[in-house]
This record gives structure tokens, C-alpha cells and sequence, in this order.
């Protein structure tokens, strides 16, 4: 591991925050120049969130040890990106069509993007990733299941990266609640290397107090928390997700809602004359190749819907992106398509 990091991280002498230095109950505390009058958000948050990682340690049957939280996923993968490549020298694989964050995230960074593009399937293409990596690649970056196309890894390929690559792998999971293929959250114990990323935005509903939940070494959780910034999870989110992670027949009840919309989404697209495939999808959200995506993808948005146009990706020609929504939403999605078909 220590191999792996930058040089500078190497050196790191981390921040020591107030609630760092004295983590026990106190009477009176004066140490972090906080505002001393109570409007419940007066003092800083919890540093390493130890009271949600409790919840998610239960929920996931994973080590609090092994749990590290960001501001979003993206920030899990900025920090990735910040703790191992080194600026100018070092590179990262991806494998497009995927995730456009984990680019720009990279430019960013200024780390070299090396990129392997999916199968025609869009099934890793596993020799080319192990004959382009050298000896400046650091990081591997694989999303299953994967934004845009919607399937998922085959775990075999993962388990073949990481018995042959030595190098950081981050598996970003964001939609893995809604699949029923197997997470590969049972291979951190045997990869000190690998990352698992997860996110309370997509099945638990939360994007908008961004907690992104990486699931890795103990090793790593120690080095991400000295490289993260002190307080990156604030307060209300914490009690928030907290308090919403406690209810899991709702989130239950909401992701048989979705696979019944997709499921019902999916027959009501292949039928339209203009569509010429429905990607079978593991995520809440369908890649779908019109044979005009242009024309549709305008018609829908004077029309006032909005999906994602994903046709200048690679292997995604006339392809649009779309999150499967309400009943209601879907119903809708489906009448307009009908008028602009005619
Ligand atoms: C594959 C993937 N990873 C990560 C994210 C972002 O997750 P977060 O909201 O946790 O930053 C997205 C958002 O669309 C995504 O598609």
C-alpha cells in the first residue's frame, strides 16, 4: 500500500481538529472557537461520523473500521484520486461508455486518463486493461452496475484484475441496491486494495445531503480520513441519513415500486416503432437506442421532460438515458413519446 501512495501523502502530517484531540463527553467546551449559544448546529460535526457509521455497519454487516464517508460519492473519488496519483506522472484506467465524473475528476487531478472502452456487450475488456497498464498507473476505476448502459461487472473479471493488478481498484456501486447481481463487497477482505464505493443518493433517496459511502481496508478508511477534509459531512446530513436509514421496509417498499416501473417502462419502450433496444438494466435507469435519439431527446424537452442524452459516448449512438420515475412521471414519459412517434 505504501507503494501506492504520493509521495507527499507519504509526509502527510494530518490536520488535528479540535474534536479530535478530546473525544470524550465534556461539561464546557472551549477548544474550537465555536459559537457557545445552542440552535443545534452551533458546534462542529462528528469528524468520523461515528454514530451513522454504526447504522451502516449494522446494515451492511461491514467493520465501522472499514467504512469511510464523503461528501458524495464524488468526493470518495476525488480523495482516491488525490491520496494515490501523483499530479503530471501518474494514470488511471476507465472504461467508457461510463460515469463522466471519474474524467473530469482525473483532468482535475491532472492524472492521465487511459481509456479502455467496453465490449460490444459491455463486458470489461480485461486484456487490454492488463496490457495498457505501466508502471505510472495507480488507480482503476470500474462501475458495475454501469452508468449509462446498466449492466454489471461479472465478478470474475474483478477477481481477475485484482489476483493480476496490483494497483488501487475502486468499484463504484452507486446503483448496486437496485441489482440483483452480487455486490463485491465480500472481496475487501481479501484486496487491501479495493474500494468499494456506494451512496446514499440513488436507492435511499438522499442525493440531496450527499453521502457517498466507500467500503475498504482499514489501511485506507486511516489514510482517506487524513487526507479528507476535517468536517465533510455536516451535521443535518448526518442526523438525516441517520434518522432515514432506520426505515428500510420504506426502502424496500420504494425499490419494488421502481423494478415494477422498470420492468413495465421496459415493455411499453420496446413497442414504439422509433426504439430499436432497451438494454437489459441492473440500475434505475434504461439506456435506450432510439433510431432518432436527436429529434426525441428535443421533442421530449419542449415537451417539458427531461432525459439524458448519452449518443456522443462511445458504443451509446442515438442512445438516451432514462431514470425510471413515479407511475405518474412514466405514464407521462410514454404519452409523449406517443405524439412524437407519429
Ligand atoms: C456511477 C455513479 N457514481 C456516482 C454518482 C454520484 O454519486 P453521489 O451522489 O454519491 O456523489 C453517480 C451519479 O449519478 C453515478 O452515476
Amino acid at each position: 500500500m505504501e507503494n501506492l501512495l504520493r509521495g507527499n501523502i507519504k509526509k502527510l502530517q494530518a490536520y488535528s481538529s479540535a474534536r479530535d484531540e478530546f473525544t470524550k463527553q465534556a461539561e464546557v467546551y472551549l477548544d474550537a472557537n465555536e459559537n457557545p449559544f445552542n440552535n443545534g448546529i452551533n458546534r462542529y460535526p462528528d469528524p468520523y461520523q461515528n454514530q451513522l457509521k454504526e447504522r451502516v455497519s449494522d446494515l451492511k454487516k461491514i467493520a465501522k473500521e472499514k467504512i469511510f464517508f464523503g461528501n458524495g460519492s464524488d468526493e470518495v473519488i476525488d480523495l482516491t484520486f488525490r491520496t494515490f496519483c501523483e499530479p503530471g506522472k501518474d494514470n488511471v484506467i476507465i472504461c467508457p461508455p461510463t460515469y463522466a465524473m471519474y474524467k473530469v475528476l482525473a483532468d482535475i487531478n491532472n492524472i492521465e486518463v487511459k481509456e479502455v472502452i467496453l465490449n460490444n456487450d459491455f463486458s470489461l475488456n480485461t486484456n487490454r486493461i492488463i496490457s495498457v497498464v505501466n508502471e505510472n498507473t495507480k488507480l482503476i476505476i470500474l462501475c458495475s452496475p454501469n452508468n449509462p448502459t446498466g449492466n454489471s461487472i461479472n465478478k470474475s473479471d474483478l477477481e481477475l484484475l485484482l489476483s493480476k493488478l496490483n494497483y488501487i481498484v475502486l468499484v463504484d456501486e452507486a446503483y448496486i441496491d437496485f441489482s440483483d447481481k452480487e455486490s463485491a463487497l465480500d472481496l475487501i477482505d481479501k484486496y487491501p486494495n479495493l474500494i468499494i464505493c456506494q451512496t446514499l443518493s440513488k436507492a435511499w433517496g438522499m442525493a440531496g445531503i450527499r453521502i457517498g459511502m466507500a467500503f475498504t481496508s482499514t489501511e485506507i478508511v486511516e489514510i482517506l480520513n487524513k487526507v479528507k477534509p476535517p468536517y465533510n459531512i455536516n451535521t443535518l446530513s448526518q442526523q438525516k441519513a441517520f434518522e432515514k436509514l432506520r426505515n428500510k421496509s420504506l426502502y424496500l417498499d420504494i425499490l419494488n415500486m421502481i423494478h415494477t416501473q422498470k420492468r413495465l417502462l421496459t415493455r411499453k419502450l420496446k413497442e414504439f416503432t422509433n426504439v430499436e433496444k432497451v438494454y437489459p438494466s441492473d440500475a434505475n435507469f434504461l439506456l435506450v437506442k432510439f433510431t432518432n435519439s436527436k429529434f426525441v431527446f428535443e421533442k421530449l424537452r419542449k415537451k417539458g421532460i427531461i432525459v439524458r442524452d448519452r449518443s456522443k459516448q462511445v458504443l451509446c449512438e442515438n442512445c438516451l438515458r432514462i431514470t425510471v420515475g413515479t407511475e405518474k412521471e412514466n405514464k407521462k414519459l410514454i404519452i409523449k413519446l406517443k405524439e412524437i412517434e407519429k
